[in-house]
């Protein structure tokens, strides 16, 4: 047992911690797909997208994101409720957006669970980190652009004096760095990995939305990104894409099908070349 005394709850439900991939029901896994048909309730926020929530029947699901005030519902309330949940016997899905051991606290659901003796499992599924990029043409590596890549966050406590993020590292690594969480803050780390001695013309991508009906991309370089940015209207959750890796969308875009498939028609989907 781990954690705290609780032991395992013998007649408990099984919490599901799924990830719903970017947006597109058609990027849910099987297994997520299955679970969310057969599931007694199922927690969720917005960021699975609008195309997977409507599958989900009303009187089954819960939205645990965001409150009436714009407030983030309390991570231990959440914890709580999936603990409550599977107590009552019932099968449960928390659904997460992309995957959710990727900046998705599904650790720390997990590491709850465990404590409180109820039994999960983690179905892993298709993060943002990689598929946004890679719907606007953009694959994180290549062999001729970057043999690494680093998916930081670009969401920092703003009260915090120092960036817990090392750009300065992230820079001289040569590979492609992969921001969530970072339209807000686009100046203050594309100003970061300038200072750092990252070139002005490193290619820069951001990606709203993926998959979703209005989906967005906007393009230009570390100098002239927070430009594009404003001028496209970019807003979360999007992606950023730092990198050499970014500049190859130019050579794909006018044969690329993704994006008019994912807009719900092309006056829909914005892109800023
Ligand atoms: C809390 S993180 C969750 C990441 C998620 N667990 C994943 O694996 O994709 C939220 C961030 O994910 C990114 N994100 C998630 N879904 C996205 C999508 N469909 N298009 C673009 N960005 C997305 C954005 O950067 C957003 O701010």
């Amino acid at each position: 047992m781990s954690g705290t005394d609780f032991g395992t709850e013998p007649d408990a439900g099984t919490v599901y911690l799924v990830g719903s991939g970017p947006g597109d029901p058609e990027l849910l896994t099987c297994k997520a797909r299955r679970l969310l048909e057969q599931a007694d309730f199922v927690l969720h926020d917005k960021l699975p997208g609008p195309k997977i929530i409507d599958l989900l029947p009303d009187d089954r699901r819960k939205d645990v994101g965001k409150r009436a005030h714009g407030d983030r519902t309390p991570q231990s309330e959440i914890n709580e409720l999936l603990v409550q949940h599977a107590r009552d016997g019932q099968s449960v899905v928390r659904l997460k957006g992309g995957d959710s051991f990727v900046f998705g606290r599904g650790g720390e659901e997990a590491e709850y669970l465990a404590a409180h003796g109820i039994p999960f499992e983690v179905v892993p599924a298709v993060t943002s980190a990689v598929a946004a990029p890679a719907v606007a043409g953009i694959p994180v590596t290549h062999r001729d652009h970057a043999s690494s890549v680093s998916f930081v966050t670009g969401h920092e406590d703003p009260t915090k004096p120092e960036s817990t993020v090392n750009w300065a590292a992230l820079a001289d690594t040569g590979g492609t760095i992969v921001v969530l969480m970072g339209v807000t803050r686009l100046p203050d780390y594309t100003d970061a990995l300038l200072e750092a001695g990252m070139p002005a013309e490193t290619p820069v991508a951001l990606v709203e939305r993926a998959t979703w009906p209005n989906q967005q991309v906007a393009t230009g370089t570390l100098e002239t990104i927070v430009d594009a940015r404003d001028s496209v209207g970019i807003e979360p959750p999007a992606i950023t894409v730092i990198g050499d890796v970014a500049g190859t969308r130019e050579s794909v875009v006018e044969f690329l099908a993704n994006e008019s498939a994912a807009g719900a028609s092309d006056s829909a989907t914005s892109t800023r070349e």
